[in-house]
């Protein structure tokens, strides 16, 4: 059975060229003129498109005291529907939890994802059994840990555990992550706000500034530098985090940044809303900024300082963030996203000249393919590569609204956005999985994608480490000692 998609323009990250695209299988097999197929696909109009890659959603995650709401099934169902083909989900293990234990319960989880899927681990604890146990996870194919520098008392690393975490990666030619805020600073903050009775979700947003998050992300990167690893700092939302991105690249540091499509469309204006639901179903960490925070994510976009624009996907009903009516605290931290990253992006990027149609698919695919080292079977149009496809239709439109979204949850943070651009087809490994409105998503269809550890990248900066490691000095004529 051989696909053809016909008559539209392929878009890579660095070329746009008119050609049919031929799928037997899970694979591109011929990229070329007048390609016959037993199956046509009508692209003309569109552009075709590597399937968007969401590096950062938590699918049915456990996390303060409830679990998020979408799951593997509505989770990869919303993100087929939007053109995203792959996620990358958080295992989170238990304090003193075994990694591979953890590893085993996120694996649980998949049997109905419809899009292939990779996990990030998280380093939630340091002890001989979590150095032991990072090898044999590099070795199942998952060569990236998260460290949590917030959420103190829960998931946050001190800084000596995240030293100790990032010597590992670097030995393991893995990739460690950063959630950058300073995790003490939020705490103190935050009991200071309530105790003067500052407990609605506004106070969510006064407990983590930017400057909070900016220290980390300069932390981070000094302790990766000393390391000698690279670095990947998870919803920058901000210009002091940006700031020190920027800094450290222009050193030639490799450290890559992560802007939510949430931060940079929406701003802290939700937070002072008088209704409590409207801003408590915004609060995340970091939250919302202001426009000069916005503008300065862009500016990363178009200049190449940050890399990568994913959804942090971590979504909550009403009835969960009611959990924390009384005390902002209690409220749990997430918004949703998948459906929506790649058509907002589209009409806030794209459309506006913010963005190429080359570079929208280098942030939300090839680059974050290439930073996890799975380029190309993931992120590209090439033969041999994985037929994860978007069929895109840049003069489709809808606005966005909770009643017809595949996310399971009662609203939508986009809710009203009128979008243009959206996909036509989307194929996920050859099956044809959207066609416009209609859903013909495949629980199961989705498998593990294992990614190899030492990408190029990490090879160049143990080489470099190498040649400019402190050396003892060797020395003739050493004077007595106690004369
Ligand atoms: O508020 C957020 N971002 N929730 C998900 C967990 C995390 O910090 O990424
Ligand atoms: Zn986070
Ligand atoms: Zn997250
Ligand atoms: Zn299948």
């Amino acid at each position: 059975m051989r696909k053809v998609i016909k008559g539209g323009t392929v878009v890579t990250a660095d070329l746009s060229y008119a050609a049919d695209v031929a799928i037997e299988g899970d694979m591109i097999v011929e990229i070329g003129q007048n390609l016959q197929g037993n199956e046509v696909l009508d692209a003309t109009g569109c552009y075709v498109m590597p399937g968007g890659i969401d590096p950062h959603t938590h699918l049915e995650m456990p996390f303060m005291g409830t679990y998020s709401a979408d799951d593997f099934e509505s989770g990869t169902r919303a993100a087929l529907s939007g053109g995203t083909t792959m996620v990358v989900d958080f295992c989170l293990p238990n304090p003193d939890q075994s990694l591979l234990e953890a590893l085993q319960m996120w694996d649980n989880k998949t049997s109905l994802a419809s899009t292939d899927y990779s996990f990030h681990m998280a380093i939630t604890w340091w002890g001989e059994q979590v150095f032991e146990e990072m090898a044999e996870v590099v070795d199942r194919g998952i060569t990236s840990f998260k460290h949590f520098m917030a959420y103190k008392g829960a998931l946050m690393v001190n800084d000596d555990e995240m030293f100790a975490s990032f010597q590992r990666c670097a030995a393991l030619g893995a990739l460690p992550l950063v959630h950058a805020e300073n995790g003490d600073v939020v705490a103190a903050m935050t009991a200071k706000l309530l105790a003067e009775g500052n407990n609605g979700p506004e106070g969510h947003a006064y407990s983590r500034p930017p400057e909070v998050e900016g220290e980390a992300t300069n932390r981070a990167i000094m302790i990766a530098d000393m390391a000698g690893v690279p670095l990947y700092v998870v919803h920058t939302s901000c210009e002091q985090s940006h700031e020190a991105i920027r800094r450290a690249r222009q050193k030639g540091m490799r450290v890559y940044g992560e802007p939510l499509i949430q931060h940079l469309v929406l701003d802290e204006t939700e937070y002072f809303n008088p209704d409590w639901d409207h801003a408590a179903r915004r609060v995340m960490s970091p939250p919302f900024r202001n426009k000069m925070h916005q503008d300065s994510l862009w500016a990363g976009l178009q200049a190449g300082s940050l890399s990568c624009v994913a959804t942090d996907h971590c979504a909550f009903t009403t009835e969960q963030k009611r959990n924390g009516v009384g005390n902002f605290a209690k409220i749990p931290n997430g918004t949703g996203g998948l459906e929506d990253r790649l058509p907002v992006l589209w009409t806030a990027g794209v459309n506006t000249g913010r963005l190429t149609p080359n570079e929208f698919v280098a942030v939300t695919s090839t680059n974050i393919a290439k930073i996890l080292n799975m380029y190309p079977k993931k992120g590209a149009v090439m033969v041999g590569a994985d037929a994860d496809l978007v069929v895109w239709d840049p003069k489709r439109t809808k606005t966005i609204s909770a009643g017809r979204q595949q996310s399971v949850i009662d609203y939508n943070v986009f809710e009203g956005f009128e979008v243009t651009g959206l996909p036509r087809f989307v194929l996920t490994r050859g099956k044809v999985s959207i066609v416009e409105n209609e859903v013909k998503t495949e629980p199961g269809h989705g498998k593990f994608v294992a990614r190899e550890a030492r990408n190029p990248v990490n090879r160049a900066l143990s080489q470099w480490k190498e040649i400019v490691a402190p050396r003892k000095v060797e020395r003739t004529g050493i004077p007595a000692t106690g004369v």
